[in-house]
């Protein structure tokens, strides 16, 4: 028997409601900073074999838990897996990241193929209905997707971390051409969120990594409204199933995205002020973050401090402990034990560390 999906402190919190000890789980709580899972991805060199897998999958996504008991697991996949779904070619190399046969013409995305999205894609089906008799009562699962534009970003540059300019040139030149793909990116990503929570999954949640490239208008456009659309699907198919949005870098421009929608929740990098989240967005919706990855590197008493101002500023209002972004491979798996003390052992944790705070 599991606890009801109503009772889990995440969906509470999805709900609204202020929790004396807020839930918690970490981006990118699977991974290579974890010995368990390097070893475990050394027996399948190809990633996309590896998140295909639901042997491999499901043991990963629960490893974290075993240590740490977050009160949510998430899906390992990748967002990536729709474009190789769309038939576009999708590699990971070791240290380099993702790499696409980039779309040059419109006749590219023409040869996209959206016919069999699901199909192609019936491992991660699986994957969620394993977890959901697998992982702890207590804990809910997460379902995820890349939102259209940080989707679009990779498909059309090939990989990330570049100048963005040539999917900018699309969305500001091409705008037609660009519209035909984010609308396919629409419709597949919503119909690939409505089996996830068919499968199992209990809250989804949108990556925008690459939404901070966008101006206010192009924001609007590349951004909210092909988000808009999707929740609106899930809405409608799937009443009830929470779902956050992570527009990443989006600075003010997330109480926009907040207000237009619909999300219930919204993931915050590192950042953003305590006091803007406390006193804009948390009285518009639940609020999830917003750990600096790099001081979880770091580790020790800034550390400490840093988790706990995090706590104190957003406990007294709907609230998910998170990082800014996700687990860097270097992070200490020790650094990790002791966040999960802290917020787990909140409010106690705040009385017992205020000298040193202070
Ligand atoms: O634990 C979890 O969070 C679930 C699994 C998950 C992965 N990727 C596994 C992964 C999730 C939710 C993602 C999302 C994802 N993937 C995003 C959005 C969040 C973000 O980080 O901004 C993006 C942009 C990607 C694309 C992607 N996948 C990149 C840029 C990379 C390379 C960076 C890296 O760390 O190697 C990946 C690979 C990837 N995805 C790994 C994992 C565990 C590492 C692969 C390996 O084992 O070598």
């Amino acid at each position: 028997m599991s606890i009801p999906t109503e009772q889990k402190l995440m969906i509470r919190a999805l709900k609204g409601e202020t929790l004396e000890r807020p839930p918690y789980w970490l981006m990118r709580q699977a991974g290579r900073y974890l010995p368990e899972y390097r070893e475990l991805r050394k027996t399948a060199p190809n990633f996309l074999d590896f998140c295909y897998n639901p042997d491999l999958a499901v043991e990963v996504t629960l490893q974290p838990l075993r240590r740490y008991h977050m009160d949510a697991a998430i899906l390992f996949s990748d967002i990536l897996v729709i474009p190789d779904a769309l038939g576009q070619n999708v590699q990971f190399f070791e240290g380099e990241g993702p790499v696409l046969d980039a779309i040059q013409s419109l006749d590219d995305i023409k040869k996209l193929n959206p016919e069999n999205i699901t199909g192609h894609l019936s491992p991660v089906f699986e994957i969620l209905k394993r977890l959901r008799a697998e992982i702890p009562e207590e804990t809910a699962l997460i379902g995820f997707a890349g939102s259209p534009w940080t989707i679009a970003v990779y498909m059309i540059e090939g990989r990330g971390g570049t100048d963005h300019s040539k999917v900018l040139d699309w969305a500001d030149n091409r705008t037609e051409n660009f519209q035909v793909l984010m609308d396919m990116l629409v419709d597949a990503t919503s119909e690939y969120l409505v089996r996830q929570v068919e499968s199992g999954a209990e809250i989804i949640q949108l990556f925008d990594s690459w939404a901070g490239v966008l101006n206010k208008e192009q924001f609007q456009r590349w951004s909210i409204e092909p988000t808009r659309r999707i929740v609106a699907q899930l809405r409608d198919r799937c009443p009830g199933v929470p779902v956050i949005g992570f527009p990443r870098n989006a600075g003010p421009l997330t109480k926009d995205y907040v207000a237009k929608t619909g999300v219930d929740g919204v993931s915050l990098d590192q950042d953003m002020s305590l006091e803007w989240i406390a006193e804009t967005l948390q009285p518009m919706c639940t609020v999830q973050g917003n750990l600096d990855n790099q001081v979880l590197i770091t580790g020790g008493k800034e550390l400490d401090q840093a988790t706990i101002k995090i706590l104190s500023a957003l406990s007294g209002g709907p609230f998910i402990f998170n990082l800014g972004h996700g687990v860097l491979p270097q992070t200490s798996a020790d650094h990790v034990a002791r966040v999960s003390e802290l917020v787990r052992g909140w409010p106690k944790t705040a009385i017992a560390s205020s000298d040193e705070i202070r």
